[in-house]
């Protein structure tokens, strides 16, 4: 099922699922350039207990927060030019010690991101406030 959300309300649906995760999720988001992948991730950190400016610049491609319960892991693979290199990301790092790892675009990576918890995919629709929002 595809659900059609706004900005206020896929950024809701992300709060509300970072309540709820138990704890060690690895969750997966996939989706076109500027579709909303940060924008979901953000609000599930939020979720998770992370307070922190909105707008942090930074291109690492893993980003470490603190959330209520533990660090919670941003991992962007965007940037990786083949998935070899994601080899060199401390995954067994971000599992022992990660109350979530977020990644996004992670077919980028494939063969080294940990097993899921859960998939999602944002797609773009014909209305440009809205995003399509599917788990996989
Ligand atoms: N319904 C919506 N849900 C999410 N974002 C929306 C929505 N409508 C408009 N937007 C806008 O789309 C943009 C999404 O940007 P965001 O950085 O989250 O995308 P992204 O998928 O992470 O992109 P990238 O692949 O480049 O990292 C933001 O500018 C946001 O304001
Ligand atoms: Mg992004």
């Amino acid at each position: 099922m595809i659900r059609n959300l706004t900005e206020t309300e896929l950024t809701e649906e992300g709060e509300t699922l970072g309540r709820s995760l138990p704890p060690g999720a690895v969750l997966l988001f996939a989706g076109d350039l500027g579709v909303g992948k940060t924008t979901f991730i953000n609000a599930i950190a939020r979720g998770l207990g992370v307070t922190r400016p909105a707008t942090s610049p930074t291109y690492a491609l893993v980003h470490r927060y603190q959330g209520r319960r533990g660090p919670v892991f941003h991992v962007d693979c965007y940037r990786l030019e083949s998935p070899e290199e994601a080899r060199d990301l401390d995954w067994e790092g971000m599992m022992r010690e990660g109350d979530a790892i977020l990644v996004e675009w992670p077919e980028r990576a494939e063969g080294w991101v940990p097993p899921a918890t859960a998939q999602y995919r944002l797609s773009h629709l014909d209305d440009p406030d809205r995003r399509g929002l599917e788990a996989l």
